[in-house]
């Protein structure tokens, strides 16, 4: 029997290549319960490096990322809670233990590739970010539905892109394709450019709101850039004063103006009873229920009246 030599450097590459990733991330075949279990038993002992950072850097410090720390909010030793004037790097990554002793203990690592799951990786910033304004966030839904605080913010950096208005959009919008599609319809709100991003009317982190919107309500959130249509209005619509997004999407529609649908459907939808609310629209488009805008030709002051006569929403 011959043996190949192709097959005997086949055989070394694969064994350099097992090897190396062995020495690369030695923890790579724990299952996420027993890296769980690991590091649970290394904080109980507690052994954080003496030297902080600096133990850190004596491997890592070729790592770009890692030094990019020093560059953003968490590299520096001021304020006196912030992690460079406490615990240094394991106040994130966790008690240094035997890491050192040739990579045999996992630290924890955050982001996609983490196998640590989000709630644990979220409850390191959690411990110091408690106050108030991270209240909401525990019932909100990307708590609940695990997205981690590391899916939206950059720590090893200078300026975290999330916290950047031009960026933010992009952010949000890699999970919700849906708005992405909306917002670039015919009609939005001026979000492709991003002159306006989510969180002009969401709180990332959760509200007492409806959908995790800045104001209580939906309309609270409306009025806000569009006083105009609070009122008090003599003669109001209802739907208007109920939920704007009964007609309109806020993240944008192929109808003008973000709305849901056109006149006369849109009206329709609740005034069918009879009379001419009902008329069909001629194909034609000759007269005023068909041409122009419709319902809106005569009702044109469909979000409310303070005309004396505006009773029926015409002026
Ligand atoms: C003796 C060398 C050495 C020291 C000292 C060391 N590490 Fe590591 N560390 C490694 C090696 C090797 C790996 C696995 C390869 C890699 O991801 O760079 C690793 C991996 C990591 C990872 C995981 C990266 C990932 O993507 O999964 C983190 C986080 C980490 N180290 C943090 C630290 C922190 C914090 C300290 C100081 C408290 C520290 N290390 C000290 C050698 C070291
Ligand atoms: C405030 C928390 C925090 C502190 C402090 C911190 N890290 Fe990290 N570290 C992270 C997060 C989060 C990531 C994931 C990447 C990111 O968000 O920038 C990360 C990623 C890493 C990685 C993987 C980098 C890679 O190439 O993917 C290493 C290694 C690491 N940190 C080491 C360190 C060292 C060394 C220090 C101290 C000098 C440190 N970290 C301080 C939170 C922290
Ligand atoms: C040891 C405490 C500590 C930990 C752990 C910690 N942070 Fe921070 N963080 C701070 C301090 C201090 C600041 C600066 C606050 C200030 O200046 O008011 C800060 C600022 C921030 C900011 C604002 C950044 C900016 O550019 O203004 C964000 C976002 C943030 N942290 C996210 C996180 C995330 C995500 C984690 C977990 C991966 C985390 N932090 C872990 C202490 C911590
Ligand atoms: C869905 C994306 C997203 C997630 C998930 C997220 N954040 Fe944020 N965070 C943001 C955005 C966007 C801002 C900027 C808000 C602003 O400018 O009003 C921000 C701001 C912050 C700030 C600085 C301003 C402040 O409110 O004090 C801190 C600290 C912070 N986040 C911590 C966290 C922590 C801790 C977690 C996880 C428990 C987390 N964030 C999860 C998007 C997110
Ligand atoms: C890592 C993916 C991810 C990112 C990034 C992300 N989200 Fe989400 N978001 C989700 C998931 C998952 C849900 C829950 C399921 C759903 O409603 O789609 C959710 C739900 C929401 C909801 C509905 C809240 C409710 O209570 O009904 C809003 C609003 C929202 N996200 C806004 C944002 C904004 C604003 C950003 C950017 C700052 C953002 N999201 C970034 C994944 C993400
Ligand atoms: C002008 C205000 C406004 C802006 C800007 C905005 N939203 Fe919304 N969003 C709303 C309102 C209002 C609702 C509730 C809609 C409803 O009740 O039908 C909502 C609902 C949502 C929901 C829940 C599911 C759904 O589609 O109804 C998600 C997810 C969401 N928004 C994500 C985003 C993202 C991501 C961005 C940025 C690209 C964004 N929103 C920008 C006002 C806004
Ligand atoms: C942060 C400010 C802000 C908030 C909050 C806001 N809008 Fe707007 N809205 C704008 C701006 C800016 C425009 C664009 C004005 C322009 O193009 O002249 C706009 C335009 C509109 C338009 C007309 C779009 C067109 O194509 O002509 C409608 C309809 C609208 N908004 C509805 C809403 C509704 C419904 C809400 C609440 C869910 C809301 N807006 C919340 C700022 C806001
Ligand atoms: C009954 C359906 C309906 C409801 C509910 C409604 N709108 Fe409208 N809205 C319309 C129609 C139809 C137009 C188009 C008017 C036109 O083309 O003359 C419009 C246009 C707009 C415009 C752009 C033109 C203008 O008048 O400034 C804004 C802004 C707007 N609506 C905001 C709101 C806000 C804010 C709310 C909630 C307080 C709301 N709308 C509720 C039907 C509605
Ligand atoms: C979500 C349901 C809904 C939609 C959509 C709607 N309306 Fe209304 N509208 C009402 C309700 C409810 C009232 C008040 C009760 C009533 O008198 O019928 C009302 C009242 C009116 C009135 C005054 C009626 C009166 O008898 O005083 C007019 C005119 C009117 N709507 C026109 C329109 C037009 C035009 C549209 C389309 C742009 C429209 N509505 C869309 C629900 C709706
Ligand atoms: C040519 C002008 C015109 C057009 C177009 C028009 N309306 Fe009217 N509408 C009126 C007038 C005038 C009244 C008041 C009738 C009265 O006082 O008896 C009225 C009354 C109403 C009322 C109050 C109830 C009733 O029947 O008296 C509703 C609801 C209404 N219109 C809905 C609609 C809808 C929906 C459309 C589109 C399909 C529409 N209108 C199109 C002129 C118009």
């Amino acid at each position: 029997m011959r043996i190949r030599v192709s097959n005997i450097v086949y055989g070394i590459a694969t064994l350099v290549l097992f090897s190396f990733s062995i020495q690369a991330v030695p923890w790579e075949g724990l299952t996420s319960e027993r890296l769980r279990l690991e590091l649970e038993t290394k904080f109980s002992e507690g052994q954080y490096s003496k030297k902080g950072a600096d133990s850190c850097l004596m491997c890592h410090k070729k790592n770009a990322t890692v030094m990019a720390l020093f560059d953003g909010v968490h590299g520096q030793d001021s304020p006196a809670n912030s992690p460079m004037a406490g615990l240094q790097c394991e106040a994130c990554h966790g008690p240094l233990g035997k890491h050192n002793k040739g990579g045999k203990e996992s630290m924890i690592a955050f982001g996609k590739e983490s196998k640590l799951d989000a709630a644990s990786q979220n409850s390191t910033c959690l411990g110091c970010h408690n106050d108030p304004k991270q209240m909401a966030w525990h019932s909100s839904s990307h708590n609940l539905d695990e997205v981690a605080c590391v899916d939206c913010h950059k720590i090893h950096t200078a300026k975290d892109p999330v916290m950047d208005k031009l960026s933010v959009n992009d952010i949000c919008t890699s999970c919700h394709a849906e708005v992405k599609a909306a917002m670039n319809k015919r009609s939005s709100h001026p979000m492709q450019w991003d002159q306006m991003t989510c969180i002009d009317c969401h709180n990332p982190h959760g509200s007492m709101g409806e959908s995790a919107l800045n104001q209580l309500t939906v309309n609270d959130t409306c009025y806000r850039c569009h006083a105009e249509k609070r009122g008090p209005f003599l003669w109001e619509h209802e739907p208007v004063v109920e939920n704007c997004s009964t007609c309109h999407n806020p993240h944008g529609s192929i109808n003008s103006t973000l709305l849901k649908s056109r006149a006369p459907l849109l009206c329709q939808q609740c005034h069918m009873d009879d009379g001419h609310a009902s008329r069909v629209v001629p194909q034609d488009g000759q007269d005023a229920f068909g041409g122009g805008k419709s319902c809106l030709n005569c009702h044109s002051q469909i979000h409310g009246s303070n005309h004396p006569a505006g009773s029926k929403l015409q002026r």
